[in-house]
This record gives C-alpha cells, structure tokens and sequence, in this order.
C-alpha cells in the first residue's frame, strides 16, 4: 500500500508488475477530485485511455459524460480510476495475475480519496471489488455497504453501447447515485 499520491505515482510510473506494461502507452492512473466522494471504478484502459493517459475518454467515456451532464453531476468532482491502469491487447478483459498485480494501487487510491460512494461499472469492477460470488445482472442498481462505504454497481459504459435497453437503467443506478448526494446535503 502507498500512504502518499506521490509514493503512489513514483512507484507506478515503470511499473512492471505484470504483462500488460509490455504494449502501453500510457499509464492510466486516474482522474478527478482526489478528495472526492464518489469515486468510480471501470475495467481498465482502452485505447483511446491509452493514448491520452486518462480514463474514460473513448466512445464508452463520451456515452457515461453524457449520462453524468444530463444528471447534472459534475465529472471533475468524481475521482475516476480503473482495475488495471494498463492496456488489456484488444481489449479484452484483464486477467487475474494482472488485476492481482494492479489491486494495491486500487486499494491506495481508495485509501487516499476514501469516498462515501464507490460506482462500480461492468462485472469486472464488481468481482473484483465485491467478491467473485457477484453478478453484475442480478446486483446491478443495489447498493451494497461494506466496511462503511456504499457501493452502487451498474453497466459499464461499453455495454450501453451494445445494448439501447440498459440505457436507461445506467441514468437510474446514477440517479440512484447523485440522489444519494443531496440527500447528504440536505440533512
Ligand atoms: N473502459 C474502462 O473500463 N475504462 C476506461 O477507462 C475506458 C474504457
């Protein structure tokens, strides 16, 4: 665990930790308000993330920006990080030695955000985070508390752009999300 963003961001800039440094680019850390209290977590890097060194910036990310204007949360008060901070080749998902080697700089950037609210986007977030036992079907839209922080599982952005119908279910689960924010403000 790395108990600074700097000792965090010395040890991942040549990280080699697992195969998955052979083809980056660039090393998609995350982004955002570092004191944020909704933090979101995806899969990892496309190419688009690869290229540009932030995530979320690709077609998938241009579909979720839309949902959060429409909702009127504002993106830049979120903290933004993935499961692998690395390029998958083609992406495909990450595999387990890969989000093993990568789970300690998670674990680091949840310790030093500590949000209120973690979105978890797409199965992999959520086995990942949760435990294998979770299907992202049956859990997604269900808050879940663990060890004080309220987890709201849901799409990741890349299937919404498969799939018209579970559109409106993703603006519910972050309804689900900014609702849970005003209420906060308001009590
Ligand atoms: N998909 C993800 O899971 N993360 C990104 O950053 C981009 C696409």
């Amino acid at each position: 665990m790395y108990e600074t963003w700097e000792q965090l961001e010395e040890e991942i800039k040549d990280c080699k930790k697992c195969k998955l440094c052979q083809n980056r680019t660039n090393i998609v850390l995350g982004t955002g308000d570092r004191n944020a209290d909704i933090m979101f977590i995806g899969e990892g890097p496309g190419a688009d993330e690869d290229r540009e060194g932030e995530p979320f910036v690709g077609k998938a990310g241009k579909l979720m920006n839309e949902a959060l204007i429409g909702l009127g949360i504002k993106r830049d008060k979120l903290y933004i990080a993935n499961i692998v901070k690395c390029r998958p080749p083609g992406n495909r998902n990450p595999e387990a030695d890969e989000t093993i080697a990568c789970m300690d700089y998670l674990r680091s950037q949840v310790m030093l955000v500590k949000p209120k609210v973690i979105v978890l986007l797409g199965s992999v977030a959520l086995k990942n985070i949760l435990g294998e036992e979770y299907q992202i079907t049956a859990s997604r839209g269900k808050w879940v508390e663990k060890k004080g922080i309220r987890y709201m599982p849901t799409w990741h952005p890349a299937a919404l752009l498969r799939d018209e119908a579970k559109k409106i279910e993703f603006w519910n689960d972050l309804k689900e999300v900014r609702d849970w924010k005003l209420e906060i403000i308001n009590t």
